[in-house]
C-alpha cells in the first residue's frame, strides 16, 4: 500500500473536524466521500471542504466503491454495525469512541477485523501530543523511573442544550455516560502510560443533568506495575480543566488544565535532582514535534499502513479503555473492588445497560 488513501467520513458532526484534519493532510488523503442524512451537512462538505461525493445512506457509500479508508464518525451505537460492515467491504477503518458498548462487542469487533485483514484504528487524539508524547518518552526511556502516583480530573460541563440531542445521555445510543463518552480520553492517556490495570474500585452516579446515564464518577486504580491513581470526573464542573498528574521516581509531571487538549503543552516536568535533570534534558534534546490531534492520528495511521505496521492506536488499545469501564460499572454496582483482566465469564461482558427491574 501507498501513496493517497480514499476517505469516506460518516457522521458530519465531530466528521468535520476530521475532514479539517484530513485536508491538512493533502498528501497523504483524498476526501473522496462523505455521508449523512442531512443534506445541508453533505452540501457543506462537498460545496465547502471540496469532497468529491455526498451520499445518503451508508450503504450507498460502501456500494459506490473507491474508498480505500471508511472513517465512522456516527453516534456510538452505529460505531459496531458500521465499522463491521466496512471492515467486511475490504477498506481500512478509523472509528470515533467509543469504538463500541462492550467487552463483547469489542472481542466480536477485533475477530472482524482479524478476518478483513484490514485494519481498524479506534480514535485516541489526545494521545497525539507534545506533552503526552514527551513525557512517554521518558517514561520508556527509564528517564522518569519507577511510576508511584498518578491523578487523573476529567472536570467537564454538560447541560440542557448537549443533551437536547436524542441519542446522548441514553443507554441504548450513547451506550454510558460521562466513564465511556468523555473522560475516556484521559483515562486513555493514562492507561496508554501505565500500561494494565490489576485492581479497581469506584462509584458512579447522576448528579448533574437528568439522563440515564451517569455524570460524575470517582475511581482508584492499581497497576500492574505496582502503580497507583485516582480518577473524578464530572460533567457539572463551573470552570472546565482537564489534568494529569504523575509523581515517578525521578520526577514529577503534571498536564496543562486546558480541558481539551490533556496530551498537549504546556506540560511540566520537574527533576528530583539535578542529575536527573540533565538526564530529562539530554532524553529530549532530539525530541521533534510532529502534528497533533487528529491530524497526528491520522498522517501516523497512514505511515503504519504504508509500512505494513499496527495502527497507532489499536482495538486492544479500545479494548482496554472499555475493560476499566466495565469494571468501574461492576464495583460501583457490587461496592466491591474487581480485578482485571475481564474475560467472558464476568457479568458484566455482554454489556452494562442496567436492567430495569435490578436496582442496584
Ligand atoms: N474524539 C472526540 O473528541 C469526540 C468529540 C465529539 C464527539 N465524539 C464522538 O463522535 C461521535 C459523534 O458525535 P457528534 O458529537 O459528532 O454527534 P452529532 O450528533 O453532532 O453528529 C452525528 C452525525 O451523524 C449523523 N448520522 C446519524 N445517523 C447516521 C447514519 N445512519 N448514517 C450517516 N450519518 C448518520 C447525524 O445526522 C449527525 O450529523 C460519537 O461517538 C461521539 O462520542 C468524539
Amino acid at each position: 500500500m501507498s501513496g493517497r488513501l480514499r476517505v469516506g467520513v460518516v457522521g458530519l458532526g465531530i466528521g468535520f473536524q476530521h475532514l479539517s484534519a484530513f485536508r491538512k493532510l493533502p498528501e497523504l488523503y483524498e476526501l473522496a466521500a462523505v455521508c449523512d442524512p442531512i443534506e445541508a451537512k453533505r452540501d457543506l462538505a462537498v460545496g465547502l471542504l471540496g469532497v468529491e461525493r455526498g451520499f445518503e445512506s451508508f450503504d450507498e457509500m460502501l456500494a459506490s466503491g473507491g474508498l480505500d479508508v471508511v472513517d465512522v464518525c456516527t453516534p456510538p451505537d452505529l460505531h459496531r454495525p458500521m465499522v463491521t460492515r466496512a471492515l467486511e467491504s475490504g477498506c481500512h477503518v478509523i472509528s470515533e469512541k467509543p469504538l463500541s458498548g462492550s467487552l463483547a462487542d469489542v472481542d466480536a469487533i477485533a475477530d472482524c477485523e482479524r478476518k478483513s485483514e484490514r485494519r481498524l484504528m479506534p480514535i485516541f487524539q489526545y494521545r497525539f501530543g507534545r506533552g503526552i508524547e514527551r513525557l512517554r518518552r521518558l517514561l520508556e526511556a527509564g528517564v522518569a523511573g519507577t511510576p508511584y502516583v498518578a491523578s487523573v480530573e476529567t472536570f467537564w460541563r454538560r447541560g440542557a442544550d448537549y443533551y437536547a440531542a436524542e441519542w446522548r445521555g441514553r443507554y441504548a445510543t450513547e451506550l454510558g455516560g460521562i466513564c465511556i463518552s468523555h473522560a475516556i480520553h484521559s483515562h486513555d492517556l493514562l492507561q496508554s502510560l501505565l500500561g494494565p490495570v490489576e485492581r479497581v474500585f469506584a462509584h458512579v452516579d447522576t448528579r448533574v443533568n437528568p439522563i440515564e446515564t451517569e455524570d460524575c464518577a470517582v475511581a482508584t486504580l492499581r497497576f500492574r506495575s505496582g502503580a497507583l491513581a485516582t480518577l473524578t470526573a464530572t460533567l457539572g464542573s463551573a470552570r472546565e480543566s482537564s489534568r494529569l498528574r504523575l509523581s515517578c521516581e525521578h520526577l514529577s509531571a503534571e498536564s496543562s488544565t486546558r480541558p481539551y487538549q490533556p496530551g498537549s503543552e504546556p506540560w511540566t516536568f520537574e527533576a528530583m535532582t539535578p542529575k536527573d535533570e540533565a538526564a530529562i534534558d539530554a532524553a529530549l534534546r532530539d525530541f521533534e514535534p510532529g502534528p497533533e490531534l487528529y491530524e497526528g492520528q491520522f498522517s501516523a495511521l497512514h505511515r503504519a499502513l504504508e509500512r505494513g505496521e499496527d495502527p497507532p492506536v489499536t482495538v486492544a488499545d479500545a479494548r482496554a479503555s472499555i475493560e476499566l469501564v466495565t469494571a468501574i460499572y461492576h464495583s460501583s454496582r457490587t461496592g466491591e473492588p474487581v480485578d482485571l483482566p475481564l474475560g467472558a465469564e464476568h457479568p458484566l461482558y455482554e454489556g452494562w445497560v442496567p436492567d430495569a427491574s435490578d436496582d442496584t
